[in-house]
């Protein structure tokens, strides 16, 4: 047993809990690796299922495996008729990431391996799963709005699918593969919150839905997946304001963070971000609304300064920050840019998920199980003494000081 490391309170930064083999990340560089690939190569290269097969097999493709993935994504994408059934009767405020959250265990029930255990199996599961998670975001969204759910049209590709079910109409090829490139940038990222969350509970031997519905709630948060709708927030905030650094430093002065800045791992820009700000000058470009592409590269000029003002040189921009004017772009609304997150995220939480079932990476003991200490109430190992309720209330402010001993 390897000794125990005291890393309290410092939200495990630096602390390297587990070996993978999915991905790497040099932040201080800012280059991100899926199996060995540069994320740059695969953005320009590659598509948003190779990328996922990649993922999940650990080597690219070639043709006949590329061509029978596809199809086999194509034939799981149909969203079993209860599920939509159940989407139906969600209160129509619902936010989309709470009803894609509640959707994984209904979408498990339709599951014929859910409890198979064999690698075969798990492929299988994740390949089901990365089929229905964008139909059930569509899905939702028509529902919400008073229509139907469209059915799949398996002639287009991943991304290109997801707008002709969102919207109901074709979608532009340029778009949709700019969406393909987006779902690329976001497909994996080491050990983020939301895949550890995926990792910690597949440990438990929990099914893969069960981990990835930790993973879906852990990336709703705001500092996490959640951080591009917020980023959207912020631009529609400030869209006529004059003084933009101005804005920026009363912000900062008020002690709030700039959305879609700063990074956990990356101290200069992250490499997605470089593909993500020239997408969204492109497409501003070809959509005649280069006031968003503008006015994003106008906040991040003003956030550079102030930070360095402040002494937060390794402040830069994130993923998030330019993906929220890209989506808005493309027509995605606020709401549903961290559903989309979800749905590129999938195929690295189900490779992440695998390699812990499988201890493909390296043998380890079976159950994530950290420590804390423990610095609440303490009375000694006997206990505080119990009072009945009608005895309490007078004497529980004088009761058992606070004092620091392990947990069990
Ligand atoms: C992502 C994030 C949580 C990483 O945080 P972290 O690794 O804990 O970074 P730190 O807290 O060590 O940051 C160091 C300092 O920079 C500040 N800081 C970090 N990100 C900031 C931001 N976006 N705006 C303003 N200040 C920020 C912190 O307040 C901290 O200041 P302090 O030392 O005075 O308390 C953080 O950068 C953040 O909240 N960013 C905005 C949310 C976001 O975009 N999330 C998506 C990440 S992909």
């Amino acid at each position: 047993m390897a000794e125990t490391v005291r890393v309290k309170n410092t939200g495990l930064r630096g602390v390297t809990v587990a070996d993978t083999k999915v991905s790497f990340i040099d932040g201080e560089q800012g280059i991100l690796i899926y199996r060995g690939y540069r994320i740059e190569e695969l953005a320009r290269s590659s598509s948003y299922l190779e990328t996922a097969y990649l993922l999940l097999q650990g080597t690219l493709p070639n043709r006949e495996e590329l061509a029978a993935f596809t199809r086999q994504v194509a034939a799981a994408r149909e969203i079993p008729d209860f599920v939509v059934e159940s989407l139906k009767k969600l209160p129509r405020g619902a936010h989309p990431m709470d009803v894609l959250q509640a959707s994984i265990p209904i979408l498990a029930m339709a599951d014929p391996e859910l409890q198979a255990e064999n690698r075969e199996a798990a492929a299988r599961k994740a390949i089901r799963l990365i089929a229905r998670l964008p139909g059930v975001v569509a899905a939702w969204n028509r529902v919400r709005n008073g229509m139907e759910p469209l059915p799949p049209d398996d002639r287009l590709s991943h991304a290109g699918n997801f707008l002709w079910q969102l919207r109901g109409t074709k979608p532009d090829e340029e778009v949709a593969r700019d969406l393909d490139v987006c779902l690329v940038l976001h497909a994996d990222h080491t050990f983020n919150a939301s895949t550890f969350a995926c990792r910690e509970v597949a440990s438990t031997r929990a099914h893969m839905y069960a981990a990835v519905a930790a993973g879906i709630g852990a990336l709703s948060g705001s500092l996490h997946g959640g951080a591009n709708a917020q980023v959207l927030k912020m631009l529609l905030e400030i869209q006529s304001e004059r003084d933009i650094p101005g804005w920026v430093e009363k912000r900062l002065d008020q002690g709030q963070r700039i959305m879609g800045m700063g990074h956990a791992v990356y101290k200069t820009m992250d490499p997605r971000a470089w593909f993500l700000k020239e997408m969204g000058l492109r497409l501003g470009k070809k959509l005649g609304q280069e006031k968003w592409p503008r006015l994003s590269g106008e906040v991040e000029q003003a956030a550079l300064k102030a930070f360095e003002k402040r002494g937060f040189k390794t402040l830069k921009p994130n993923v998030d920050f330019f993906s929220a004017p890209v989506y808005h772009l493309m027509g995605i609304s606020g709401d549903l840019m961290t559903p989309v997150f979800a749905v590129a995220r999938i195929a690295g939480w189900c490779a992440h998920i695998i390699e812990e079932e499988f201890a493909e990476a390296q043998e380890k003991p079976a159950l994530y199980r950290p420590e804390a200490e423990y610095v609440g109430q303490y009375c000694g190992l006997m206990g505080c003494a119990y009072e009945a309720v009608e005895a309490r209330g007078e004497t529980r402010k004088s009761q058992g000081a606070s004092r620091k001993a392990s947990g069990g």
